[in-house]
C-alpha cells in the first residue's frame, strides 16, 4: 500500500505542484489548507489529492493518524507579511508549526518536513553561508521560521524525524502563482511593461532555486535514509545559484527584446543580503539533483504566462501578491483579524469565494 503524505499548504504556489509530484510517484497524498488565496489561480488548477480546508491551528492528532510524513508548508509566506501584524506571523508560523509537529508526532507521524527558509540568514555579505552559519533574521517572518526550528528540533527522538529544508528564494511558474517574489516579479514586469523596477540599489545577493526543484527535494528528503538526514537542516538550492538582484534584472532583461532595468533613486542596499552554500544537501542526499537555473525559469514563466494569459489588470489588481490579496480579504470581512474565515463568507464549494 502506497504511504500516506500529509502536505500542509497544499494550495500554495509551493504546495500545489508538490502535491502533483507526490501523487504522480504513488504516494497517498492528503492537502490541508485553509485557503486564504483561494480563486487566485493563473490558469486552469485543480487540486490532484483530495483536501481538508481547515486551519492548522485547529488540526487535531485524529487528522494526521496513519500518515507517514508531514510536509509542512503552511505559513504566511514571506517577509512584508509580517508587515500585517508581526504576532500574527509568529502565532501561525511559529505557534501553528509547533502545534503541527506535536500533534504529528503525537499520531505516530514518522518523518517530519518543515519548510524554512534562507530567510533566516537574514543580514549577511558576500561569504558563503552553510548550515552552521549565525542565524540573523531581520524579519518576523524570519524569526517565526528560527524559532519553529528551534521549538521543533526538541521534539526529535527515536520515533519522530525531523528536517529542515532551508529553501532558497523560488522562482518558476505554479498556477498557484505569486509574483512577490524577486525573479517571478521581474519577469511579469518585463513581459506585460517591458520594465523591470528594482526597489534597492540592486547589490543585495539571493539564493534562487525552481519551484519544482524545491518539491523534488521535499521527495528526497521522503526517501532518504532517516539517519541520514534526522534532525538537520539543509540549504535548499545550488551554490552556483547565487545571484545579486540586479544580475537578475538583466538575465531577464536579455530573454525580453527591448525591456529596460529601472533602480528606484531612493533605493538603497536592502538589508536582506545572503549567499548561500547547498553543498551539504547535494553530499548527504545524492537523490536530490537541482535540475533548473534561472535562465531555464525565466523562459518557462514567459511561456506559462503566454499559455495563461497573464494580463495588466492581474499585475494592477495585485493579484497574485500575498499582502495586498490577505489585507483585501481582511478588510472586505472575509477572515477576521487572525485570519480566520468568518462564517458568513467562508466557502468550501468549488466556485471559491464569494466575496
Ligand atoms: N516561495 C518561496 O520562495 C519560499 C522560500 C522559502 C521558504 N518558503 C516556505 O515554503 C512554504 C510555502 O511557500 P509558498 O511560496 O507556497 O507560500 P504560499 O503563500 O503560496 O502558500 C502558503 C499556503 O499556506 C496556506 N496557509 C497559510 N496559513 C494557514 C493556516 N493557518 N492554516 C492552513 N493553511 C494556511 C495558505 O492558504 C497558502 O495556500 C512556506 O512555509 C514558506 O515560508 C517559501
Amino acid at each position: 500500500m502506497s504511504k500516506k503524505i500529509i502536505v500542509t499548504g497544499s494550495q500554495g504556489y509551493i504546495g500545489t505542484l508538490l502535491v502533483q509530484l507526490l501523487c504522480d510517484v504513488g504516494y497517498n497524498v492528503i492537502g490541508i489548507d485553509s485557503g486564504l488565496y483561494r480563486g487566485q489561480d493563473c490558469g486552469a488548477c485543480s487540486d490532484a489529492a483530495n483536501s481538508l480546508t481547515i486551519d492548522i491551528r485547529d488540526l487535531e492528532p485524529q487528522h494526521l493518524e496513519g500518515a507517514f510524513a508531514v510536509c509542512h508548508l503552511a505559513a504566511l509566506s514571506n517577509d512584508p507579511l509580517g508587515n500585517i501584524d508581526p504576532a500574527l506571523t509568529m502565532d501561525i508560523n511559529c505557534q501553528g508549526s509547533l502545534h503541527v509537529a506535536r500533534i504529528a508526532k503525537a499520531a505516530g507521524v514518522q518523518r517530519f518536513l518543515f519548510s524554512s527558509s534562507c530567510s533566516t540568514y537574514g543580514a549577511a555579505g558576500d561569504e558563503y553561508l552553510d548550515e552552521y552559519a549565525t542565524l540573523n533574521p531581520i524579519t518576523a517572518y524570519g524569526v517565526s521560521k528560527v524559532n519553529s526550528e528551534k521549538g521543533i528540533r526538541e521534539l526529535a527522538d527515536e520515533s519522530f524525524c525531523p528536517v529542515y529544508l532551508r529553501n532558497a528564494t523560488a522562482y518558476g511558474f505554479s498556477p498557484r502563482l505569486r509574483l512577490d517574489l524577486v525573479v517571478n516579479d521581474f519577469v511579469s514586469a518585463a513581459f506585460l511593461n517591458k520594465r523591470i523596477f528594482i526597489k534597492s540599489d540592486g547589490t543585495p545577493w539571493r539564493p534562487l532555486v525552481h519551484v519544482r526543484d524545491i518539491c523534488a527535494a521535499f521527495q528526497a528528503m521522503l526517501e532518504a535514509d532517516r539517519s541520514l538526514i534526522f534532525n538537520r537542516a539543509f540549504n535548499i538550492g545550488s551554490t552556483a545559484e547565487n545571484y545579486r538582484v540586479s544580475e537578475l534584472a538583466e538575465i531577464v532583461r536579455h530573454a525580453v527584446p527591448d525591456c529596460e532595468v529601472i533602480y528606484d533613486p531612493a533605493g538603497g542596499p536592502d538589508k536582506r543580503c545572503y549567499r548561500v552554500c547547498c553543498d551539504l544537501v547535494r553530499d548527504v542526499v545524492p537523490n536530490f539533483q537541482p535540475q533548473w537555473t534561472v535562465a531555464q525559469g525565466v523562459a518557462e514563466l514567459l511561456e506559462g504566462f503566454m499559455v495563461s494569459g497573464l494580463s495588466s489588470s492581474d499585475l494592477e489588481l495585485q493579484r497574485f501578491h500575498r499582502l495586498p490579496v490577505l489585507r483585501q480579504r481582511l478588510q472586505s470581512g472575509v477572515f477576521d483579524s487572525q485570519l480566520r474565515p468568518t462564517v458568513t463568507h467562508f466557502q468550501t464549494s468549488s466556485s471559491g469565494w464569494q466575496t
